[in-house]
């Protein structure tokens, strides 16, 4: 394989550190994401969870509701860590395809190892996406 380009690396970088605030003590699964944006602005986000379970959220619609909050829409790449290199649920992949299916999805373990390089669009094949809301 190629070795990883070095602003991947810093990006699961960021995501692993971002952890370290993640609010998981009921899975104790802790997750980091760290989103960056067209214009190289980078969004962190962690989960955050809650006594009421279903109330809790990812991180990574964490990131992608932080940059959309400051006004960023164009994203370029995404990464997540987890222990175990765990990939980004469902809710997710449906939330990132809303922004574009070519985000860049970087997935990796708790010692920054890279377990998949991939694209929203890969990750959720027919997805639903804005033009499928008929008027
Ligand atoms: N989790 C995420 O943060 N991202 C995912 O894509 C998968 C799951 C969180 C939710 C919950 O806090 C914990 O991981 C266990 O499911």
């Amino acid at each position: 394989m190629a070795p990883m380009k070095e602003d991947y690396k810093q990006l699961i970088g960021l995501a692993n550190e971002a952890r370290r605030h993640a609010y998981a003590p009921y899975s104790n699964y802790t997750v980091g994401a760290a989103l960056r944006t067209k214009n190289g602005r980078v969004y962190a986000g962690v989960n955050v969870e809650n006594a009421a379970y279903p109330t809790g959220i990812c991180a990574e619609r964490v990131a992608v509701f932080k940059a959309i909050s400051e006004g960023e829409r164009d994203f370029e790449v995404i990464a997540v860590v987890t222990d175990n290199g765990g990939s980004p649920c469902g809710a997710c992949r449906q939330v990132l395809s809303e922004f574009g299916l070519d985000t860049v999805v970087l997935i990796a373990d708790g010692n920054g190892k890279l377990s998949m390089e991939t694209t929203v669009r890969n990750l959720l094949p027919e997805a639903f996406l804005p033009g499928d809301v008929k008027k």
